[in-house]
């Protein structure tokens, strides 16, 4: 079979003429004059390989994997050896300018095949997401001997619906224990909606470092050391961990494409035995309700994580809007992640909401309406305890640690529940600031 294959860039002529020439291996059906007609070109269904003869730096991780989506392998043409390796990293194949048609029909082939190998391969994560770029893409080769990576990090998501069930405290709070309990470990704010970690551990950060890793991910820029420059360091007196914080400002959701978080969330577990992501509510994939698929989308972030995650918490509110809420939102997240199978975390537990004997009545009227999954922890009101960690902007390991609360949610994840006690004494937001 002639593989279809459009062309993209001024350069494109003598290389059409020169795999015209082959008559055979691949057909040029269409020659564009940019990028973003060759985009609409493939979106059609016209090519299986895209040429593109001039004007590589416009490549990008979120573009090459839109290809991708739509059955499109990439060859680009550069004698630059710095942008050979970033175009490699981005999963595109590279080609001298004065390729031979026969070695660039060659490069072609092997790229299509490459494709459809990623395809067999597949994973299903793409469920939610046509832009999604299921297998990680290839990393750069970067990183010093110390900082080499290993991949072996596990991502654990916590996500909960509509109404402020709590996420990001146990987002939070998990981060910490995990760190006091010797863990290498990256915090990351995917929140489209309410980004909030930063001001939660009292960070003066505006610097949206996530939204900051995505970019170069992008660009296939993201190694190991710009990753960790990305990241704010955050001290305990326990241990520390890594932010890589929200974006806080509402236009900046754009940012944080599905495609580039992959790459985030998989140099993420270079360098970190554990990343936590703190998730957005809204599990709606919204190409559904446009026919832009090219357009970014808010909830992006939040499904691509759930997609990546090996752990997903679910946090629901212990009271008769939280557990309605939390019901059909399992429902939808089955929907939209069906790999994911997550473990049910009842928040704000009070009697006062739930009668006497809560955890009981909870059960009892989970395994009535529930979905099937067993309920994993029960984590009680504290509002003391949240309110002084807010306060200083600080966890609860610190300022409450004796509390139920830090008790139950180091149990959740925590290999040997530490429960002797830290002393209370509170970390300052300078210390906590405190650069690399
Ligand atoms: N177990 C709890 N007891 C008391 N207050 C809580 C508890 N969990 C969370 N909160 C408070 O509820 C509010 C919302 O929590 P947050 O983690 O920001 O929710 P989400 O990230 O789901 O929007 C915060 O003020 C937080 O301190
Ligand atoms: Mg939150």
């Amino acid at each position: 079979m002639s593989i279809p294959v459009v062309t993209v860039g001024p350069a494109q002529e003598a290389v059409v003429g020169g795999l015209e020439g082959l008559h055979g291996p691949v057909t040029v059906v269409r020659r564009c004059s940019e990028l973003a007609e060759l985009m609409a070109v493939c979106q059609s269904g016209l090519a299986m390989a895209a040429v593109v003869a001039e004007g590589c730096e416009e490549l990008t991780t979120t573009l090459v994997d839109r290809l991708g989506a739509v059955g499109v392998s990439v060859v680009a043409l550069t004698d630059d050896p710095s942008e050979v390796q970033r175009l490699h990293s981005i999963g595109v194949i590279a080609a001298a300018c004065g390729v031979e048609p026969s070695t660039l029909a060659a490069r072609i082939a092997e790229a299509v095949g490459g494709e459809r190998t990623r395809g067999r391969l597949g994973t299903g994560q793409d469920a939610a997401f046509a832009d999604a770029g299921a297998d990680p893409l290839p990393l750069p080769d970067s990183g010093t001997a110390e900082d080499a990576p290993d991949g072996s990090g596990r991502v654990f998501a916590v996500w909960g619906p509509i109404g402020s069930p709590g996420r990001t405290m146990v987002a939070v709070n998990i981060a910490a224990e995990l760190a006091a309990e010797g863990q290498s470990v990256l915090l990351v704010d995917a929140d489209s909606y309410g980004a909030s970690v930063s001001a939660v551990l009292g960070l003066l950060d505006e610097s949206a470092g996530l939204a900051q890793a995505c970019r170069l991910a992008d660009q296939g820029l993201l190694d190991v050391s710009a990753l960790k420059a990305a990241a704010m360091p955050v001290f305990l007196k326990g241990g520390s961990f890594r932010v890589l914080t929200g974006t806080t400002r509402a236009d900046r959701w754009t940012e944080l494409r599905a495609a580039a978080l992959s790459v985030v969330l998989e140099r993420a577990k270079d360098i970190a035995d554990v990343v936590v992501v703190d998730t957005g509510f809204c599990l709606e994939a919204d190409e559904e309700l446009s026919f832009d698929t090219l357009a970014p989308r808010r909830n992006a972030a939040t499904l691509r994580s759930l997609e990546l995650a090996e752990v997903v918490f679910a946090v629901g509110t212990a009271d008769a809007i939280g557990i309605p809420r939390l019901v059909r939102g399992l429902a939808e997240l089955e929907a939209a992640v069906p790999q994911a199978s997550p473990r049910v975390v009842l928040n704000k537990v009070k009697k006062a909401a739930v009668g006497h004997a809560p955890k009981q009545q909870l059960a009892e009227a989970w395994d009535r309406y529930g979905p099937g999954l067993g309920i994993e922890a029960y984590l009680p009101a504290d509002p003391a305890a949240c309110d002084a960690a807010l306060l200083s902007g600080s966890v609860l390991l610190e300022v409450a640690p004796e509390s139920e609360l830090r008790a139950a949610i180091a149990k959740l994840v925590c290999a040997s529940v530490q429960q002797k006690s830290h002393s209370s004494g509170r970390t300052t937001r300078a210390r906590r600031l405190l650069k690399r």
